[in-house]
């Protein structure tokens, strides 16, 4: 069951009328109740929901809301928060959260063997779900792939009014800058921004999906996105079309691709901490971690898992910068900064 967040009341207050329905065997958890507050909305997570409802009996509640909305939801309830477990993206928006002490650190060996290190907070106060990579989209009529050479290539001189991003108040870019300050240090990471804005087409407008649309329409050449909006568009019969002369290109230079994540973590007043534990730990188990990828064309935080996904199989393999995830936070001011005096709208 799916509340906007300013139905959290009554959601809330109706949180007895409705646990029927669970399965035989469903053990001690039949029946009760395991708030999620989530600032996704997809059918991934939907499907990962009711996969543990029918695994546990559990009846699922989820509030929804924007990943900042759901941080400041969380703090103005404190300790009458109802929520139990806490999904946003982007490490950059855990940290937030983390920084807000909503989490409470969870020590479960089955995570600490699913999930990778550099994919986990290193204290159990969030655990990747999925993973998303930050590449660069191009048109191959106008740009040679030859000539790319990583995230640099944004930078280049050659691609003067060719650009397109969106803005850098986005998390996205603000996790990718923060990472590239840690990769080449402040002052290259400064250098790289400067050019980057520099070389915009127009100013940044709308999201990721519009900045490929806008290399399809030819006002950009190149574009900085996150892999699942191109992926989603190539898996989609109605508008496959918009991405058949475009290309993916995997920035595996030096360090290699920027990954990101989407997590989970318990929240700090869970009323039902051991609830959120399994459902955590369901999260990455076979079935819902192919959900990610075959739903919503993010790849398994989880690397032994195998799935189906015609698009990703398409782009294939690429470089993953290692860095550890949880350490984005600590240059997400900078990163700011430097886009700021970049000029970098
Ligand atoms: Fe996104």
């Amino acid at each position: 069951m799916r509340f906007g967040i300013f139905g959290l009341v009554i959601a809330i207050l109706g949180l007895s009328a409705c646990s029927g329905g669970a399965p035989d065997g469903a053990g001690a958890s039949e029946g009760k109740v395991l708030v999620v507050f989530s600032s996704r909305h997809y059918d991934s997570d939907y499907a990962l929901y009711d996969a543990f409802e029918e695994a546990t009996g559990v009846d699922v509640r989820t509030i929804e809301a924007d990943g900042d909305l759901l941080v400041e939801r969380l703090k103005a309830d404190g300790k009458r928060s109802p929520a139990d477990v806490i999904v946003t993206v982007d490490a950059g928006r855990l940290w937030r959260a983390e920084q807000e002490g909503l989490f409470a650190p969870l020590d479960s060996a089955k995570l600490n063997e699913a999930v990778p290190a550099g994919m986990r907070h290193p204290d159990g106060l969030w655990f990747g779900l999925a993973k998303r990579a930050r590449v660069l989209v191009y048109a191959p009529d106008r740009v040679d792939e030859a000539k790319l050479t990583g995230y640099e290539s944004l930078a280049d001189p050659a691609f003067k009014g060719k650009v397109c991003a969106r803005s850098s108040g986005n998390i996205y870019n603000i996790s990718l800058l923060a990472a590239l300050i840690d990769r080449w240090g402040t002052e290259k990471a400064q250098e790289w921004a400067t050019n980057v804005a520099g070389n915009f087409a127009r100013d940044p407008l709308g999201g990721d999906t519009d900045q490929i649309k806008a290399v399809a329409a030819g006002e950009c050449d190149i574009a900085l996105v996150n892999h699942y909006y191109f992926a989603r568009l190539m898996n989609d019969e109605k508008d496959k079309g918009l991405v058949e002369n475009l290309a993916v290109y995997w920035p595996n230079a030096d360090a290699g691709v920027h990954v990101n994540l989407s997590g989970a973590g318990v929240a700090k007043n869970a009323p039902n901490p051991e609830l959120a534990r399994q459902f955590i730990e369901f999260a990455m188990t076979e079935q819902p971690q192919r959900f990610f990828a075959e739903l919503t064309n993010e790849y398994p935080v989880v690397p032994t898992i195998k799935y189906e996904n015609a698009a990703l199989e398409k782009l294939g393999e690429f470089k993953e910068d290692p860095i550890a995830l949880s350490k984005l936070g600590e240059n997400q001011a900078e990163a700011q900064r430097l886009f700021d005096r970049a000029g970098w709208p």
